[in-house]
């Protein structure tokens, strides 16, 4: 088994964040967390490109359906359809349309606990409940509902792989192996060397 601190994630930020010049801060909330850029490009996507990549994940269709449906009861909202496959189908072409709409920037960030904590440092999916402090909760205004009601994707900046398997399928579709940058950064034997000795004079 490899080291903690090889694990590797994908994020994406979308076409929304891209245009709301909110590189730099994104970018910023990674690093300052001591995970290492490893990979980065910005790029214009096709729709069957978006397609393969949400679904990449067997289950997404049926876990992100079901996450609606059950946002919806909480707030007392009434759906078209409660089956989680016929709601997916939606948002994905919502989602097609959304995601090419303008550049992305992808990036594979790599440390340990990447998946998790960049996923706790961007927010839940709907910017509305996305807790305050994280990207998603801090930077955007939108709702399931209004965006349903508009008849668009939740805009919501940032993708970021949901967990480890996710993330390496993730990594292979978005990027070759010769885009992704094996070095070491100065900042990561003070996070993880075990004996930390070399730093007195
Ligand atoms: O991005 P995240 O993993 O948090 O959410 P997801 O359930 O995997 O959904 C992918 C993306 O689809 C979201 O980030 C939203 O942009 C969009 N979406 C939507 O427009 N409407 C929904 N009900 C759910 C997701
Ligand atoms: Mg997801």
């Amino acid at each position: 088994m490899s080291h903690p601190k090889k694990e590797r994630t994908l994020v994406v930020i979308k076409p929304d964040g891209v245009q709301r010049t909110l590189i730099g801060e994104i970018i910023g909330r990674f690093e300052k967390i001591g995970l290492k850029l490893v990979g980065i490009k910005m790029v214009v996507l096709t729709e069957d490109f978006i397609e393969k990549h949400y679904t990449l994940n067997p289950e997404w269709r049926r876990i992100t359906g079901e996450k609606r449906v059950k946002a919806a009861r909480e707030k007392g909202e009434k759906l078209p359809t409660e089956d989680p496959f016929e709601i997916t189908a939606v948002i994905l072409e919502k989602l097609k349309k959304y995601m090419t709409s303008g550049p992305v920037l992808a990036m594979v960030w790599q440390g340990a606990h990447s998946v998790e904590l960049v996923r706790k440092i961007t927010g839940g999916t709907e910017p509305r409940s996305s807790d305050v402090g994280t990207i998603r909760g801090d930077y955007v205004i939108d709702s399931y509902k209004m965006a349903d009601d508009d008849g668009r994707a939740v805009r919501n900046l940032i993708h970021a792989s949901g967990t480890v398997d996710e993330a390496e399928k993730e990594i292979k579709h978005w990027f070759k192996e010769n885009e992704l940058i094996n070095y070491r950064l100065i900042a990561e034997q003070i996070l993880y060397d075990v004996n930390l000795d070399g730093l007195l004079e």
